[in-house]
């Protein structure tokens, strides 16, 4: 891989700008974007089993015929699907529709009440059996994450949570760090929310770079991986493209825009229902 990397606690290496491919969900639309995104030098693909396209994602990648160790799969274990055996069945299938023998990374979606520590036996059980390279979780709270301590024989390597500078998560970013997890950012660029930011723009405007791009360089110069998403080919190119810097002046400028604004779930409200509450979206 000639991608840029972060080493994970586990030993293995992650990109740290990876493609989301949520709402990716045509097998036109796939190939199209995986293609762009491959030839901009992207080699980290996020997917879920809730995003129902794993099997367009693996027939993709069939096609295109890109090595296997020369790109990093992330797929993700739903609410639905938790639970020890569930977990490892549904992995059995997830593996068959990206048409695979091993992820490199297996999330757990959202925590759940419920299936906390079965679920997270089995993402170790499947590292073990060779079916994933490395582990970690989705929308977990520093608290998830030390209630898990108590009981996981071995700790996430990677933290994925809602992240942009609506919602910078300073603490959880700093609890990771702590504690050997790399924190990636899902909705990176707040889903488009922060980008007509006037402050954003005139920065942007004096790197000569869009709102994107100044947002991603901002999450890579605070150690967070991002999974930005977009459809739109030049929207592919240029989010990959980060070769800049920002001053830490600049940097402390966009953590002030913080105002715990998410676009997403509650991950509290995910745990003790254990299921997506849709109170942000209607
Ligand atoms: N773990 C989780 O619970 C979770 C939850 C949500 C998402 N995710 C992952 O995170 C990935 C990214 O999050 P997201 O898709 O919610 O949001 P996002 O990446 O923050 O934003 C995507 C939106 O921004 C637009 N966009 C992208 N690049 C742009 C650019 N350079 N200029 C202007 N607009 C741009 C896209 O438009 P177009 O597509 O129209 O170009 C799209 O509307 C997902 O695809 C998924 O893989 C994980």
């Amino acid at each position: 891989m000639t991608e840029q990397t972060i080493q994970l606690a586990d030993g293995n290496k992650m990109p740290l700008v990876g493609f989301g491919t949520y709402l990716i969900n045509t097998q036109d639309m796939m190939d199209t974007t995986i293609k762009t995104a491959f030839d901009a030098g992207y080699r980290l693909f996020d997917t879920a089993q809730l995003y129902r396209n794993e099997d367009f994602l693996g027939d993709t990648l069939v096609k295109l015929k890109i090595p296997r160790d020369q790109i990093f799969i992330t797929s993700k274990v739903a609410e639905i699907s938790q639970g020890y055996d569930n977990t490892i069945q549904s992995i059995n299938a997830s593996l068959k529709r990206l048409k695979t023998s091993y992820l490199d990374l297996l999330l757990i979606h959202w925590p759940v009440q419920e299936h906390f520590f079965d679920t997270w036996r089995a993402l170790e059980k499947l590292k073990e059996d060779g079916k994933v390279k490395s582990i970690g979780v989705s929308n977990y709270s520093a608290a998830h994450l030390e209630l898990l301590k108590t009981q996981a024989k071995e700790m996430p390597v990677v933290n994925q949570v809602e992240l942009h500078p609506y919602l910078n998560q300073r603490a959880l970013v700093d609890f990771d760090k702590k504690h050997h997890i790399v924190t990636q950012a899902w909705s990176p660029l707040g889903r488009g929310v922060t980008l007509d930011n006037e402050m954003l723009k005139k920065m942007a405007d004096h790197h000569h770079v869009s709102v994107a791009q100044l947002i991603l360089k901002w999450h890579l110069q605070h150690g967070v991986a991002v999974i930005p998403k977009s459809k739109t080919p030049s929207r592919i190119v240029e989010n990959h493209q980060l070769d800049f810097d920002l001053s830490e002046d600049e940097s402390g400028m966009i953590d002030l825009l913080n105002r715990n604004q998410r676009t997403g779930n509650d991950p509290e409200i995910v745990y003790e229902t254990g299921k997506q509450y849709k109170m942000y979206e209607e």
